[in-house]
């Protein structure tokens, strides 16, 4: 409790300009990564790293709603994680699905909007369902706006976004930055304040690349699975204690 208060003073000194730090984050990303150590340590299967996985995000999604964070994007399958062993692709599908079925219910009564970022084309039909699903499902929530990224990679949105601009003809001199931007797969999803990435190792592995220009990275040891409040807690912290510049002085 007594980091809640202190980033709850952090917010105020900095909303009334006594400090010269960043207001308390608004927008998060977490790169949800260690599963597979996670259970190999523990002398699991890789899926049981995975399902636990699964329970560390609905503790972060609560944890993120108490802390007053109001959009939250995750990263759960990259365009590289296709090349993963065919039998671990399939069991994180059927985790995905059973996820959906499973924490729908709690994020619409939490007041949680989901939406998804990526491909859907490759997605089995029943999850694409259940991804229909969990949208639809959550559509009018207004409390924490949650972003999935699925199939997703930042290469991939950023030649997307050009493609469409092609297809539409655009004049190369209307081309900027914010052309670009309003074709990103979801153009109303905030850049990220901060970003996370859990399990020690120290690269963006094609999350957000456009969004990312100027987030704040903070890197943690904990392993995904074991992921609690008190990481987050422990990095928003970490986040208003920092200065962003932005490129100025
Ligand atoms: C992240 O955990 C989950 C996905 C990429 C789907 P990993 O499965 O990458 O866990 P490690 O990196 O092997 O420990
Ligand atoms: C990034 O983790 C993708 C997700 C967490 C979904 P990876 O484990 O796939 O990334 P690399 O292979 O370590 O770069
Ligand atoms: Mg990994």
């Amino acid at each position: 409790m007594r980091l809640l208060e202190r980033l709850r003073t952090l917010r105020a000194l900095a909303s009334s300009g006594e400090r010269e730090l960043p207001a308390v984050a608004r927008s998060v990303a977490i790169i949800m990564d260690g599963n597979g150590r996670w259970a190999r340590r523990k002398h699991l299967p890789v899926a049981a790293g995975h399902r636990a996985g699964t329970r560390a995000l609905r503790r972060t999604v609560e944890a993120a709603i108490d802390l007053g964070v109001e959009s939250l994007c995750v990263y759960a399958f990259s365009t590289e994680n296709w090349s993963r062993p065919p039998d671990e692709v399939e069991d994180l599908m059927e985790i995905f699905v059973e996820t959906i079925e499973r924490e729908l219910p709690d994020l619409a009564r939490q007041g949680v909007r989901v939406r998804f970022i990526g491909r859907r084309d490759r997605a089995t039909g029943a999850l694409r369902a259940k991804m229909d699903e969990l949208e639809a499902g959550t559509a009018d929530n207004k409390r924490l706006q949650l972003w999935i990224a699925f199939d997703y990679g930042g290469r991939a949105e950023i030649v997307e976004a050009t493609r469409r601009l092609f297809e539409e003809g655009a004049d190369p001199r209307d081309i900027d930055e914010n052309a670009i931007a309003a074709r990103l797969y979801a153009p109303e999803m905030p850049e990220p304040d901060v970003l996370i990435r859990t399990s020690g190792e120290l690269r963006v592995s094609n999350f957000l690349l456009w969004q990312l220009a100027y987030t704040e990275l903070i890197f943690v040891e904990t392993l995904w699975p074991d992921f609690a409040e008190r990481d987050l807690r422990q990095a928003l912290a970490e986040y208003a204690g920092r200065r962003r510049r932005y490129g100025g002085r």
